[in-house]
């Protein structure tokens, strides 16, 4: 019935063309009501039915061009959820267009959601309500074909006592009029319009809702694009300073080597720390992490990253789960292209590095579950995505994509491939068999039996579906940024035997050091056996490295200290990392990326899981549905 592994709906007979959304949000019942009308088209003959993918929806009516109709839902799938069977009155003919609306409210258990008590916000004034459908959680948000082989245009009208946001253009009120449309914040309702003319997959459908303002930054002459920040009106002052010398000019870069950007208005929204990924790609409205706002633009790399997903992701979509690096590979890939367009080779390959120690602690993490070790993953009918979600196909996808790029002669050669890829396959949905076909008919008629003999000398399977804990190929880099941080790091390995009173380190030794450098400084430190305790604790107090704002570096500090979980050093930090995120640390704010949590929840879960558990629980609500999911899941695991 379906091709998607994780869906349940019958798209490869009738397929949705468009969605409108009639949302009415309600923040103290912390309930979505209203209806979705689905028009979709009759792609077989004797199509009996429409089959939708829902989870934990309450479904109250639903009528099949205009008229109230039977439906029936299935019994619930653990991962894929309950398929809504809606019977159609007649057989309709191929070609023909038939209109399903479905009338329903969302529950507790919608995971696409979390609602946001005021006090876990910024301003702690209001409410606050964001969703996030990537990878199958749309389902939750609405009945729908939720597998990115379909691609939807969508309209909403969303009923709001706070400005609500949608990953679409702003028909009205209008973005440039006065906040809430001049009306009182948390108290009047206004209705929100929303237009999404390009077709998109379901998991890039969002919604959020809060007291946040918007920001512009200086347009880029020429461009019919515009791009901006949404921040609560607490943050938009730092979140604009970040974000504002980098995303429109990555976005104009990206545009030599691509097809223009399609999607016209190009904003980012910082939510509130629970936010569970450092970015979200969400059409027009990227959704972003706060932990980002680092004061020193040093983790705008995020940003690039997801706007680069515009084209790979947004544009050309893998067809399903299987297929997932297709977008992220790819996004990485590019994403340090630009990295070296913008700044310098040496950056792109320090991007490589940075990114060398995270693809190696997955591939580790899954050597009991090889088979998420490889770039194509053949999922079994209802196997939950977010088991297999790592940095492999992003990194093992981005490797490949650069061996393939070197073996068929460097950038030049590559980047009018990487156009004609996006020219050929923006707006549709594909496997990487017809990634493949498309290569080597490229390089076919550009170069001919040279280029076909290099294709040719790939280890194919070996890239697909190699396992274990190395890449199929040694990968080079230029090193020349991570080499000052390597030193230092083999000079503290080199210190292990020294008694710590005697220990010749200075905090002079990092000054020069930006915040990446030291990432790759403490990731190197991390190869090399433990460290005794007592250098552990040196390394803190020289570096203060468990004062440190800067998330990716603290987290790191916290991963060295806990890298042998029966010493000294791992049972007096883990308490600390884990109120760090917690927020018991004194900032009252959550690390909710699960980048941050979920590897500290489940180092100090080796140390003390007892007290790593308890923590937990006593914090549960305060992580997204998703990051609840999969810390349990963790934790089970330790
Ligand atoms: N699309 C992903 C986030 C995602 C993937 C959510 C799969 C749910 C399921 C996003 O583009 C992403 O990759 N975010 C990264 C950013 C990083 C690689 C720069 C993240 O959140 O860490
Ligand atoms: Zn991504």
């Amino acid at each position: 019935m379906s091709a998607d592994p994780t869906s349940q709906s019958n798209y490869l007979q009738i397929v949705s063309e468009h969605i409108d959304f009639n949302w009415t949000i309600d923040f103290s019942k912390k309930i979505v009501s209203g209806s979705a009308t689905h028009t979709l088209k009759v792609l077989q003959s004797s199509v009996k039915e429409v089959i939708f993918d829902t989870a934990a929806l309450d479904i109250s009516k639903v009528e099949v061009d205009g008229q109230t109709t039977t439906f029936k839902l299935g019994t619930a799938h653990p991962v894929m959820g309950s398929a809504l069977f809606i019977a159609l009155p007649s057989i309709p003919t191929v070609g023909s267009h038939v209109k399903v609306t479905t009338f329903y409210k969302t529950t507790e258990s919608c995971t696409a959601l979390q609602w946001l008590d005021k006090e876990q916000t910024q301003g702690g004034k209001f409410p606050y309500l964001f969703s996030q459908c990537q990878p199958i959680y749309m389902r939750t948000l609405a009945p729908a074909q939720d597998t990115p082989s379909v691609k939807t245009t969508y309209t909403a009208k969303v009923s709001s006592v706070l400005p609500a946001l949608m990953s679409a253009v702003r028909v009205a009120p209008p973005q440039d009029g006065p906040s809430h449309d001049g009306k009182v914040i948390g108290k009047d309702v206004v209705t929100y319009t929303y237009d999404q003319p390009v077709p998109i997959p379901s998991y890039l459908i969002a919604i959020a809702a809060g007291n946040v303002v918007h920001r512009p930054f200086p347009s880029i002459e020429g461009k019919s694009w515009t791009s901006g920040v949404w921040a609560e009106p607490e943050l938009i002052d730092a979140a604009y300073w970040e974000f504002c010398e980098d995303t429109a000019r990555f976005l104009a870069t990206e545009e030599t080597i691509v097809p223009p950007y399609r999607f016209k208005v190009y904003d980012v929204l910082v939510l509130p720390p629970s936010f569970p990924y450092g970015g979200m790609e969400n059409a027009c409205l990227t959704f972003l992490t706060p932990t980002l706002l680092a004061g020193d633009r040093s983790l705008v790399d995020v940003v690039v990253h997801e706007l680069t997903h515009s084209w790979f992701g947004n544009g050309v979509t893998h067809a399903n789960a299987t297929h997932f690096w297709l977008n992220e590979g790819f996004t990485t890939y590019m994403e340090r292209v630009l990295q070296e367009k913008l700044h310098s080779p040496a950056a792109r390959g320090f991007s490589y590095v940075l990114g060398a120690k995270g693809l190696k602690d997955a591939l580790k993490l899954y050597e009991d579950r090889p088979k998420y070790q490889r770039l194509i993953i053949n999922f079994e009918k209802g196997e939950d995505p977010d088991d297999a979600y790592s940095e492999v196909p992003y990194e093992k996808g981005a490797n490949f994509l650069l061996h393939l790029e070197r073996k068929l002669g460097g950038l030049e050669v590559f980047l009018p491939y990487i156009y004609d890829y996006v020219n050929t396959f923006t707006g549709t949905s594909i496997t990487t068999e017809q990634w493949k076909t498309h290569l080597y008919s490229y390089f076919k008629a550009h170069g001919g039996e040279d280029k076909i003999k290099a294709l040719d000398s790939v280890d194919w399977n070996a890239w697909f579906y190699g396992e274990g804990t190395e890449l199929p190929v040694k990968m080079e880099y230029d090193t020349s940024l991570a080499e000052s941080a390597y030193e230092l790091a083999a000079r503290w390995d080199k210190s292990r035997h020294t008694a710590a009173s005697k220990l010749d380190f200075k905090e002079a030794d990092i000054d020069s050091f930006n915040a990446n450098q030291k990432v790759v400084f403490l990731q190197t430190l991390e190869t090399y056996p433990p460290l005794p305790s007592s250098h552990i604790e040196v390394l803190d107090k020289i570096y203060h490295l468990s004062k440190i704002t800067n998330a990716e570096i603290r987290l790191r500090f916290y991963e060295v200290a806990l890298q042998d979980p029966s010493s000294a050093a791992a049972k007096a930090y883990a308490p600390q990392a884990l109120d760090w995120v917690v927020g018991e640390d004194g900032t009252g704010i959550v690390k909710g990326r699960m980048k941050f949590c979920r590897p500290v929840f489940l180092a100090a879960g080796k140390v003390d899981k007892r007290l790593a558990v308890k923590i937990f629980e006593a914090h549960k609500t305060a992580f997204h549905p998703i990051a609840q999911k999969l810390i349990e899941k963790d934790l089970n695991s330790v």
